[in-house]
């Protein structure tokens, strides 16, 4: 004989419903009322009551779980940064309410959200790091003696690829910006004898008409001198065998220019600081910065300088490497046979305006070289 099945202690569904919440299922209030699950499953039948009501409504996913707020800064962007949060959410399709989640979020994020009940007003202000203390502003760091050069290189007058009318058209520019010293990174002329077959790329043969051609075609402008370096292609081959040096030459016939010597010179800038201005020998490697940093690595520590100015490479770079301003300066030669045949790619044609600041201390604190590229074949024809 079974045993009688033990009287139900609940009179409605909803007074069932109650204990299940207030137990927290059907098993422990089963254990509750001393019944069995089954007999507890029985009686929620029989009085029409869910015996899940324990569990609450099913979970749903959150839809905007990941949300960081972004997706508001889009809508205020739209809709102006003082837009009510009823024309937020209008346009976002989604309640007001999600609308005040997303503006809290971005409070967190740093981002200034105030504004009266009714509106997200979004300040654009860039938000502190949290837990950093913004320091005293020192603008006194930057302050110092302001130098302005002009720098170009390469110029290979006397080759048939010599771009003159861009040399001629860069020093008229930087007059006109008002810089009063150039800087010549070496190869003034093209020389003789560098390279195997280089006299069908030249336009003057010998020491003499080379020279002659440089006080001829280099650029001359009342106000402007130039302080040149000499390169490879003025020291070596035929000219270096019989011991002249055309840039010594020319600067002797032309009182613009100063010659600085063979290679390289140093130069000194107020305050201490030095540009080094050299014409390196070799190819240039695959990776345009390798030798210029190895360059730079020569330096020994303490006897650096703040700007390393190349000629040579017929290219233009721009890198600090050891605290070293480093550029690598163009040319105004074109592409020639030999660099055809060398695959050496297009030369960068242009030349550079250096704007710098140095510190007391001697320390160049604002460097800005600003270049200028001709492109080949543009011109401005006149009407
Ligand atoms: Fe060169
Ligand atoms: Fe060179």
């Amino acid at each position: 004989v079974p045993a009688p099945r033990k009287p139900c202690p609940f009179a409605t569904a909803a007074e069932i419903e109650a204990a299940l919440v207030q137990a927290g299922g059907v098993k422990p209030l089963a254990r509750r009322v001393g019944g069995h699950q089954h007999t507890l499953e029985k009686w929620c039948a029989e009085l029409g009551a869910n015996r899940r009501a324990a569990a609450g409504p099913p979970p749903v996913a959150p839809v905007f779980d990941t949300d960081d707020g972004s997706w508001l800064l889009a809508h205020l962007e739209r809709l102006g940064d003082a837009a009510t949060i009823e024309e937020l959410a209008d346009a976002a399709d989604v309640p007001p309410r999600r609308v005040r989640d997303a503006a809290a979020r971005l409070a967190e994020r740093g981002y200034r959200i105030g504004g009266e009940d009714a509106r997200v007003v979004l300040e654009r202000v860039p938000p502190a790091p949290a837990g950093q203390i913004v320091p005293l502003p020192e603008t006194a760091l930057f302050a110092g003696e302001k130098v302005r050069l002009g720098v170009v290189s390469d110029t290979h007058i006397a080759s048939r690829e010599h771009r003159n009318r861009e040399l001629q058209t860069a020093y008229h520019v930087l007059a006109d910006e008002g810089v009063t010293t150039v800087l010549h990174l070496g190869d003034l002329v093209a020389g003789r004898g560098i390279y195997r077959h280089q006299d069908r790329d030249l336009v003057a043969h010998t020491f003499e008409t080379q020279v002659d051609l440089a006080v001829e075609l280099y650029p001359r402008l009342p106000g402007v001198r130039t302080l040149m370096i000499s390169g490879n292609h003025d020291l070596e081959g035929e000219f270096g065998r019989m011991g002249a040096d055309p840039v010594r030459a020319f600067a002797a016939r032309r009182d613009d220019v100063e010659y600085l010597g063979e290679y390289d010179a140093w130069l000194e800038l107020p305050n201490g600081a030095h540009i080094h201005m050299l014409h390196p020998g070799g190819g240039a490697s695959y990776a345009l910065s390798y030798r210029p940093q190895k360059l730079c690595e020569s330096y020994e520590q303490g006897r650096k300088p703040a700007a390393l100015l190349l000629g040579h490479y017929h290219r233009r770079g721009d890198f600090e490497h050891r605290a070293i301003q480093t550029l690598l300066c163009g040319t105004f030669e074109g592409s020639t046979a030999l660099a055809k045949r060398l695959g050496l790619g297009q030369p960068a044609i242009g030349f550079h305006s250096i704007e710098a600041t140095i510190a007391d201390d001697g320390s160049l604190v604002d460097w800005w070289p600003r270049w200028r590229k001709f492109h080949t074949g543009r011109r401005l024809e006149a009407a």
